[in-house]
């Protein structure tokens, strides 16, 4: 496998590098090669705490929810066309809610000491006020095994599914929203607090906008790009209440290292890279990447939540609770998208993926430099970065390793530049529900076998690289408590 390198000055500022300079950095780039990655760098300059990790999420992983998603699934477009790829549903997914303990068995296999996970809301609270003890006494038993096998849970309070009567009352849209959320989070912090320090509230609220609201790929469906910014800027006054709430009522330090909790948001980012030297290519991707990529975290470091469709809506408010409520930096990283103009669609643009790209089972283009430029740009706000996302859908297993060595080759590199890289969490621990691709995205360390009711788990090749890395951090761990 191959990509590009950039090998122009370029730091990723706002506006993008110039013309000119991105004219220079295409002309001057060079593959990267995995081989350059080197496991002893990465160790040697990260810093001591870093966290290995790898992530799921509580509905592609658990089986047996019943909330907006599972609604989804059953249900058709108007062309008749599934929502879901193949008319899959998630039904039993890995059947996680039972076979808890073996995945903690795959995480001790692996070395890691880091595990991304959510808990499902629509289980926690099935009806509005009401709170479920057997459920939560569940997710403890999870959390004790893992304290107990010394792997630090970081835990996700909503990533993407709404219970039913929340998305029934109009979902984000309801004028108790933000309230209701606020005392979910509020009861998971009193619950869970005490094994609990590294919390996510909210995974990706511009992916939750773009595809639910604007594109109407997932639920609600809504194709009203008004509606998806609405919603986008009522997400980040969840966010703030829900940060607000964990600080002030998640005070008990469960691993003893004087950090009680420690609170961020998962932000997808994307590098939105121009089709070509035409001026409209520039705008559109100019668009997109102050839209996904700048609108969340400038809001979140100022307090002012500035969100744009160009000729559509032009959100400008404070939130001044939200200034600052993020203790770290949680970036989910994947791909790149090219754009050209299309005055032909809805927001007058395209994404693809040109000829000869190396692209995933996904047709996600394999751009790890992206990675670096993510970082350097996220760097000016000055907290802790933790990628609590990036991983591939590559069933035969033939890209993964590589795909791997990468993106630690980026963040070596971003770590020798002297921004503080502090964590890694792989999407994904295992084959799991890929939501409006069904089954077909495979993006596990551990292949998961979906027609056996068992649903195996089998390591695959590609996991060693996390496996080497795990121990290799774990020994300089050891050494450095010898000293
Ligand atoms: C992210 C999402 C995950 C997972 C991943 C791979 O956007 O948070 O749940 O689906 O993409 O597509």
């Amino acid at each position: 496998m191959t990509a590009r390198r950039k090998c122009g000055a370029e730091r990723g500022g706002r506006e993008g590098p110039p013309l000119w300079a991105a004219l220079v950095a295409v002309a001057c780039s060079k593959p990267w090669s995995p081989s350059e990655y080197s496991e002893a760098a990465l160790v040697a300059n990260v810093g001591r705490g870093f966290a290995l990790g790898a992530a799921t999420a509580a509905h592609q992983i658990e089986g047996g929810n019943d909330n907006d998603w599972s609604a989804w699934e059953a249900g058709a477009f108007s062309s008749g066309r599934a929502h879901v790829k193949g008319g899959d549903r998630s039904g039993l997914a890995c059947d996680s809610w039972n076979l808890w303990e073996r995945d903690v068995g795959v995480l001790r296999e692996l070395g890691l000491r880091h595990y991304r996970m959510s808990i499902e809301w629509s289980r926690l609270v099935p009806v509005r006020g009401g709170w479920d003890e057997a459920a939560a006494a569940r997710y403890r038993q999870m959390f004790a095994l893992m304290r107990q096998s010394g792997i630090a849970p970081a835990v996700t309070l909503h990533h993407f599914t709404l219970p039913r009567w929340f998305a029934e009352r109009g979902g984000w849209e309801h004028p108790e929203a933000v309230a209701d959320f606020a005392d979910y989070v509020a009861r998971a912090a009193d619950q869970f607090g005490d094994q609990v320090d590294r919390w996510i509230t909210i995974n990706e609220p511009n992916v939750y906008a773009v595809l639910g609201y604007m594109d109407g790929k997932w639920p609600p469906g809504v194709q009203d790009a008004r509606r998806g910014a609405r919603v986008l800027a009522t997400l980040l006054r969840a966010h703030a209440e829900a940060y607000a709430t964990l600080k002030a009522r998640d005070t008990r330090d469960a691993d003893g290292d004087g950090v009680s909790s420690e609170v961020g948001i998962a932000h997808h980012a994307r590098v939105f890279q121009p089709g070509s030297i035409n001026p409209l290519d520039h705008l559109v991707a100019h668009a997109s990447d102050e839209f996904f990529n700048q609108a969340v975290p400038e809001a979140i470091a100022t307090g002012r939540i500035r969100i744009s469709v160009p000729g559509t809506i032009d959100i400008d408010e404070t939130y001044p609770g939200l200034t600052g409520a993020w203790d770290f930096f949680g970036l989910n990283s994947y791909t790149r998208d090219h754009m050209r103009v299309d005055l032909g669609t809805p927001s007058l643009s395209q994404t693809y993926v040109p000829d000869g790209k190396p692209t995933t089972d996904l047709g996600w283009e394999i751009y790890p430099e992206g990675l670096l430029e993510l970082l350097r740009r996220y760097a000016r706000y000055q907290r802790p970065i933790v990628i609590l996302e990036n991983g591939i859908a590559d069933r035969s297993d033939l890209q993964r390793a590589d795909y791997i060595r990468l993106h630690l080759l980026a963040i070596t590199r971003a770590a020798r530049e002297g921004i503080p890289v502090t964590g890694y969490y792989h999407w994904s621990l295992m084959d799991n529900f890929e939501w409006a691709e069904g089954y077909s995205g495979r993006f596990g360390l551990y292949a998961v076998d979906f027609d056996d009711p068992a649903r195996r788990r089998t390591a695959r090749d590609s996991a060693s690289v996390i496996r080497s890395l795990a121990g290799a951090l774990a020994g300089r761990a050891a050494s450095a408590t010898d000293e």
